[in-house]
């Protein structure tokens, strides 16, 4: 079983599939892709001797190019942690199925465009929300409209400013995000 990562940001959650996953003999991490050259997540990577690819918003979207590369590697699942760009259509209809991504809320609430880091976090303390959690679900066309395949809760109270949203969600991906990707490989 391969899996390639997807992520744009420091990185935690590659930090964290990684670590989970070297125990498991059955999948491997295969790659981990970026659209930013100082991402922290390609830093987790090259410590555990995984490959990496930089690419340009418009390599992403060319067909000769970081398709390229994720098709001659025979993926079996595609996995965005903290990646920021749209997938493009045509990754969408040649791995149907096998791309997922990691939301930090409890879609469909705090989703679509522009909803990403601390403005979803921000938006779920505007409404006064009594709970928050973290959100993983299939990519289609539409920004965090994929059907979804699990979702984990957390209780907000009164006191909870953003570095405490920050903080429950952080754990929550820790905790659950890896072993949902496990899972889902047993499936497959
Ligand atoms: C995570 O909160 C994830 O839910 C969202 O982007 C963030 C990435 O964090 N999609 P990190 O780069 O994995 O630390």
């Amino acid at each position: 079983m391969k899996i390639a990562l997807f992520a744009s940001g420091t990185g935690s959650n590659v930090r964290n599939i990684i670590k989970h996953f070297e125990k498991n003999k059955n999948v491997e991490i295969a790659s981990v892709f970026s659209n930013k050259a100082n991402a922290g997540a390609l830093l987790h990577a090259i410590e555990a001797g995984i490959p990496t690819y930089v690419f340009s918003n418009q390599e992403l979207t060319d067909v000769d190019s970081v398709y390229k590369i994720i098709e001659k590697q025979e993926l079996d699942l595609i996995v965005l942690a903290g990646f920021l760009l749209k997938i493009p259509k045509l990754f969408i209809s040649k791995f149907e199925g096998k791309i997922i991504n990691l939301h930090p809320s409890l879609l469909p609430k705090f989703g679509g465009k522009g909803m990403y880091g601390t403005h979803v976090h921000r938006a779920v303390l505007a409404a006064n929300e009594l709970e928050t959690g973290i959100t993983i679900h299939y990519v289609n066309e539409n920004y965090d409209k994929g059907a979804i395949i699990k979702q984990f809760k957390i209780d907000l109270t009164e006191s909870d400013n953003l570095e405490a949203v920050q903080e429950k969600i952080k754990w929550l991906e820790k905790t659950y995000f890896p072993i949902t990707i496990e899972e889902l490989t047993n499936k497959l």
